[in-house]
């Protein structure tokens, strides 16, 4: 007889809600509050760089005046992309999303890395900004090739947000510009053990290499639930149009059980902080470039979004507002999230080899039991 299987009485955890799966010191959030390592996100965001807020996430610690030098120094070595690579990258189609092209982007990366299997710690911090450095260029690469156009080179001695907006455009870009997308960079840097982190440590968890864990965290963010919602929030508006229409779009949808992108949250029940200074630097931005209204129509939204359902926006929302002010192709807001939450994953995959243990959980059996092969002439 065969024996009985195991039965797992307890209640399944749907989604891991509440679950706690590791130890962290990297962020954390308490209500509607978020920090990194300690320091608050609206401290970071009025004050910080991107380039010192990763500082921050892989050190444990904000750098001294000649270390930040040195690592942005450091960054801009790393700002570029191989022959090898490019090579490489114009084989690949464009015609697929960004998030896919992307995905296939760092594989390939991890390609021409001598020290893609090195494991040591040193390696890994290398690689970790590699990967930082070279992520922004790779998103803006994408759009140049699918347009026919040369890549443009960076400026190494320039900020990551500079050579963005430069290597897409090939033009000086605004610094009031340059200065409020460095700050999505900084929001959107971490945020705890969210879907791709986890992803990220999950691979990490078996010992594979960290390009590997990166890209696990790309494939994740790209789901419309996660970093994927960004674009679609965008969309939305325009399907939308015209600000008459806004509240029975929203009273439509959630009659009709739709999920309105940009709106929810698993953790943050009273707001989601990077909201409140996204919806803020959507209102300046939207103002200054003529395109107030987009910032109109979404504060429409989130106002009947929050007396029909109660529910308050992400960080998603207003960065799509942003994003379109600042004439970026809507197709690449979530390959954006990916170049700034580089810097988490990496400090996430760090994070995990200093403690690891495999994940490896359980699944609650629901299926059939003690059946009997049967030959296939007799079925
Ligand atoms: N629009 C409409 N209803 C929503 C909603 C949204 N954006 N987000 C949650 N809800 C509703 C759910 O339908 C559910 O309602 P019900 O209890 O009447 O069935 C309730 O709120 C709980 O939502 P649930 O999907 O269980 O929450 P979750 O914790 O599993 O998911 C999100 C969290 C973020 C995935 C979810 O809010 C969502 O899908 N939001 C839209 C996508 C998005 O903006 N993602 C970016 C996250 S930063």
């Amino acid at each position: 007889m065969a024996e009985a299987l195991p039965v797992y009485e307890g209640a399944v955890d749907k989604g891991l809600e509440g679950v706690v799966a590791c130890t962290t010191s990297i962020s954390f959030i308490v209500g509607a509050t978020l920090n990194y390592r300690g320091y608050t996100i609206e401290d970071l965001a009025a004050n910080s760089t991107f380039e010192e807020t990763t500082f921050l996430l892989w050190n444990d610690r904000l750098p001294t005046k000649a270390e930040l030098e040195k690592f942005r120094k450091d960054l801009g070595a790393e700002m570029s992309l191989s022959p090898e690579l490019v090579a490489t990258l114009k084989t690949l189609p464009t015609n697929v999303h960004p998030m896919a092209w992307l995905r296939s982007a760092v594989s390939a990366m991890a390609m021409f890395d001598k020290e893609a299997q090195d494991m040591s710690p040193e390696a890994n911090l290398r690689k970790s900004l590699r990967m930082t450095a070279k992520m922004t260029l790779l998103v803006t690469a994408f759009d140049r090739l699918r347009n026919k156009k040369d890549l443009v080179a960076p400026k190494p001695d320039k900020s990551l947000a500079y050579n963005f907006f430069w290597t897409l455009n090939g033009t000086e870009p605004d610094p009031e510009i340059v200065k409020t997308f460095d700050t999505c960079l900084i929001l959107h840097a971490d945020h705890e053990l969210n879907n791709s982190a986890f992803a990220a440590r999950v691979t990490a968890s078996s010992l594979s290499d960290i390009y590997s864990a990166v890209v696990s965290a790309i494939c994740a963010l790209k789901g419309p639930l996660h970093g994927g919602a960004n674009e679609q929030v965008m969309h939305m508006l325009k399907e939308i149009g015209t600000m008459d229409k806004a509240r029975p779009w929203v009273e439509d949808a959630l009659n009709n059980k739709v999920k309105v992108m940009g709106f929810g949250h698993r953790v943050y029940k009273n707001g989601d902080p990077r909201a409140k200074i996204l919806r803020q630097m959507s209102d300046r931005l939207t103002a200054k470039l003529g395109q107030h209204h987009w910032f109109e129509m979404s504060d429409l939204i989130d106002d009947a979004m929050q007396n029909k359902k109660g529910l308050l926006p992400n960080v998603d929302f207003y960065s799509a507002t942003v994003y379109y002010a600042m004439g970026i192709p809507i197709d690449i807001y979530t390959p954006i999230f990916a170049a700034s939450r580089v810097a988490g994953w990496d400090a996430h995959i760090m994070e995990q080899w200093k403690n690891n243990r495999i994940y490896r959980p359980r699944g609650k059996w629901q299926g059939k039991e003690n059946l009997t092969y049967t030959p296939i002439e007799k079925r």
